[in-house]
């Protein structure tokens, strides 16, 4: 049995247990996966269902993307040997789709998917269900299908799994909207929506989304076209129910969704607020993509964001993503001891209460950080007049 040298953080509270992840070859669920693999190696077996095609190019994405990544080197020195003879024993690469019956696992009715699927089924102890679009102004069709279907496929396939202890699934704090004050970590009720409005019918959703598709198809309007129009079927639909955008919308009724049809699976639903760069581990300010708060950063570095529109004073809840993964590691061993929990337990994962930073701090962070570290692309240092400029402007005006 392959192991790795590792350290004495490991607790063995794994042990033996085969754990289903999706969305590891995004920010989150890789965070996640190096750290089960770092403190808790004694796990049977980890299947990551990746987007691929076929098992050799879900195999590609699973060394190009997750284990060759930067974030991997601590436990890479733990022994390069230890760690591909541990990652070819006991990880899986699993290609599929989570908006498929199945997560898309079986294709052309192969029996290597099949046995592999059967054996997921036999032995899965644990979902991690990451996987998600998580681009506020989403088509309402891929928003849909991606965020609310597909989250539905990984409830039916964990309703499966005959020895399934716990589905965690990772939702947002935002499917609060724009609530100030406390937000008590308490369930949807199906139906509900933020700003009073009756009416929030999922099917519903579902199926207007679907007519004014095939109406925009049959109209032969380009793809461009459809874009703009599903984009903006999203916003409207999010709005009317008092939700600021797709993306939360989306993760809201899926939440609802997950309550309503959950039935003996213990469902725990993660609630981070803004994701940031590691704080610690395995080592600081480890970051990926350009979703959420990374596309401000990102657009503020590289000049491009000139201003900002906050409330310098007001709190901006960020969240170290290593204190996201234990939380959910937490989370987990805390609730799949008890079998069957009956409610959907909530946890909201944030720093507003214990660590409050405002926008104004950010601002000056960013500054300090972007004027000794330039934004450098192929071209040179990119940065320089721009991190002056936003902080003059915050002198002159509250929400700049
Ligand atoms: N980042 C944040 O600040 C933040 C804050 C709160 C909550 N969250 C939640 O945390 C979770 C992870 O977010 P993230 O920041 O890690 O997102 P991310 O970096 O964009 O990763 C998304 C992952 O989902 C996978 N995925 C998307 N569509 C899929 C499909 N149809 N089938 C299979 N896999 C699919 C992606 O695979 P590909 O590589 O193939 O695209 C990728 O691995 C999400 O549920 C999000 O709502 C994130």
């Amino acid at each position: 049995m392959a192991s790795l040298p590792v350290d004495q953080q490991n607790l063995h509270l794994f042990h033996n247990m085969t754990i289903l992840v999706t969305g590891a070859t995004g920010f989150l669920a890789k965070l996640f996966v190096e750290k089960m693999v770092r403190t808790q190696s004694d796990f049977k077996r980890m299947y990551l269902l990746i987007r691929a095609d076929d098992i050799s190019s879900a195999n590609k994405r699973l060394l190009d993307e997750v284990i060759e990544n930067e974030l991997f080197r601590v436990v890479g020195k733990l022994g390069a040997e230890g760690l591909r003879s541990f990652i070819s024993e006991k990880i899986v690469a699993v290609p599929g789709d989570i908006r498929s019956f199945d997560l898309g696992i079986i294709r052309n009715d192969d029996s290597n998917s099949n046995i592999m699927l059967h054996n997921m089924f036999t032995h899965i102890d644990i979902i991690v269900h990451s996987a998600a679009t998580v681009r506020f102004d989403e088509r309402y069709d891929t928003a849909i299908n991606t965020n609310l279907k597909g989250a539905m496929n990984v409830l039916s396939f964990a309703q499966r799994c005959t020895n399934l202890k716990l589905l965690l699934h990772v939702s947002t704090a935002y499917v609060c909207g724009e609530k100030e004050g406390y937000i008590l970590e308490k369930p949807f009720y199906m139906g509900e929506s933020l700003n009073g409005i009756d009416g929030l019918n999922i099917e519903t959703e579902i199926r207007m989304m679907e007519d004014h598709l095939s109406e925009l198809k049959v109209k032969k309007a380009n793809e461009k076209k459809i874009t703009l129009a599903m984009k903006d079927m999203g916003m409207q639909r999010a709005r009317k129910y008092g939700w600021p955008n797709t993306y939360v919308f989306t993760k809201a009724m899926t939440e609802m969704w997950l309550g309503q049809w959950k039935g003996d699976i213990s469902l725990v639903i993660m609630r981070p607020t803004m994701i940031s760069s590691t704080f610690k581990d395995p080592f600081p300010g480890w970051n990926q993509g350009i979703g959420t708060i990374n596309g401000f950063i990102l657009g503020y570095g590289k000049g491009k964001m000139k201003c900002l529109a906050f409330d310098p004073q007001s709190i901006c809840d960020l969240i170290p993503s290593d204190m996201v993964v234990n939380a959910m590691i937490c989370a987990i061993i805390v609730n799949m001891k008890q079998m069957y929990l009956r409610d959907t337990i909530i946890y909201h994962i944030g720093s507003s209460m214990r660590n409050p930073v405002t926008y104004g701090c950010l601002a000056v962070s960013l500054f300090k950080y972007f004027t000794i570290n330039p934004w450098v692309d192929k071209n040179g240092p990119e940065i320089g007049e721009q991190s002056n400029f936003f902080i003059n402007k915050r002198k002159h005006s509250r929400t700049t």
